[in-house]
């Protein structure tokens, strides 16, 4: 299982760069992180960073790979209206060589129609499933199911988001998620225990009353 960060900040991706194997941001990352794709793009390249392409996405998405040799792009299956062309872009532009990551799925079904246009990546938004009282589990675990029955010689990769807490982040490991992205203030709570710091804070005790080496 590879672990994701899902942030645009500078500061905290260089902090958590020993354990990450890409980024993934979105519109509304990028706004409260006040975070510059390009820069990010270099930091962790050759690692992969996702960016979202708003608006037009084809003109969108040729210019983040233009700028970004590294990046992958974030194309939601189905847009803001009620065209479901998103489908025959991302096939287009995965035909092209381009890793897309469809994205803001909540379902299984999603997934499996994700995976057959050709995407790199297929990103579940667990805790909004969750949110909305569905079993982000079971979509994790189904979707796992399928993604490893299929015949394309590199498949899709499931990444799961939306986390809001570690025990979102256990259960998706459980459910044998590819990748979870994972916001910094979880992975730090993940790192936190405070048993773990009374125990050095013994050992560095004991330390200090034993004969020193010379
Ligand atoms: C990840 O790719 C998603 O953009 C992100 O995890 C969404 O999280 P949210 O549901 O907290 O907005």
């Amino acid at each position: 299982m590879k672990i994701f960060l899902d942030s645009a900040d500078i500061k905290q991706i260089k902090k958590w760069l020993p354990i990450i194997s890409g980024v993934t941001t979105n519109p509304s990352i990028l706004e409260k992180d006040k975070g510059d794709p390009v820069e990010i793009g270099k930091l962790i390249n050759p690692m992969p960073l996702s960016v979202e392409a708003c608006g037009d996405f084809q003109t969108d998405a040729y210019y983040w790979v233009g700028k970004i040799p590294n990046a992958v792009i974030k194309i939601p299956l189905l847009g803001a209206n009620k065209s479901y062309d998103n489908m025959k872009l991302i096939k287009k532009l995965s035909d092209e060589g381009i890793p897309i990551n469809c994205t803001a799925l909540f379902s299984l079904g999603q997934i499996i129609l994700a995976e057959k246009v050709g995407a790199r990546y297929v990103s579940l938004f667990a805790g909004r499933v969750d949110d909305e009282g569905g079993d982000s589990y079971r979509v994790i675990k189904d979707g796992m199911r399928y993604l490893e029955s299929t015949d394309r010689e590199h498949r899709a990769e499931l990444i799961v988001g939306s986390i809001r807490t570690v025990g979102n982040v256990m259960e998706a490991f459980r459910a044998g998620a590819d990748i979870i992205t994972i916001p910094p203030p979880i992975l730090e709570k993940m790192m936190n225990h405070e048993y773990s710091r009374k125990t050095v804070i013994q050992f560095e005790e004991a330390y200090g009353r034993i004969p020193k080496r010379n």
